[in-house]
């Protein structure tokens, strides 16, 4: 079958077969392997991308259900060269240590900040709860996240 969607913003097309999961077209036909697969029961948050800007767990998430819509990995989100703040944030927070979790807690905190752009530590946190990291330690992401909101409403207030 094929497969049309609009990929880190741009329109691509693509043979899928139907039971496939959008984890492995992403993974193995596309090659974004930022997105990773852990649990493949939709506990783990690791194979997080968005699809409308918002966070679906890939593993579970059938390719075919995505078609015709925009779908973001973490390839997808910087400028360029450019980091997107909220990796720079996770960057400057030390937010990572193996960086597993990493892709999946980035794009889950983008579409949190497009919905709040100023959220409470509650929010972040109950927004987050789908997305599990082993190493890290939570408190260093919430920083991150908290961080990343500061430049993302910075960035807003100088766009001309
Ligand atoms: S691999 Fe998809 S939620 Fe864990
Ligand atoms: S940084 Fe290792 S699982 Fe989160």
């Amino acid at each position: 079958m094929k497969l049309e969607l609009v990929l880190n913003g741009k329109p691509v097309e693509l043979d899928f077969e139907p039971q496939e999961t959008l984890a492995e077209v992403l993974r193995n036909r596309c090659h974004l392997t930022g997105l990773k697969v852990s649990c493949e029961v939709q506990v783990c948050g690791a194979c997080t991308a968005l699809v409308d800007d918002l966070p679906v767990s890939a593993c579970t998430y059938l390719a075919y259900e995505a078609r015709g819509r925009r779908v973001t990995t973490i390839e997808g989100i910087g400028d360029g060269e450019r980091l997107h703040p909220i990796q720079q944030a996770f960057l400057d927070e030390f937010a990572f240590q193996c960086g597993f979790c990493t892709p999946g807690m980035i794009l889950a905190a983008k579409a949190l900040l497009q919905e709040s752009p100023e959220p409470t530590d509650a929010e972040v946190v109950s927004y987050m709860d789908g997305n599990l990291c082993r190493c890290t330690g939570y408190r260093p992401i919430l920083k991150a996240i908290r961080r990343a909101a500061g430049l993302m409403r910075q960035q807003a207030r100088e766009r001309p």
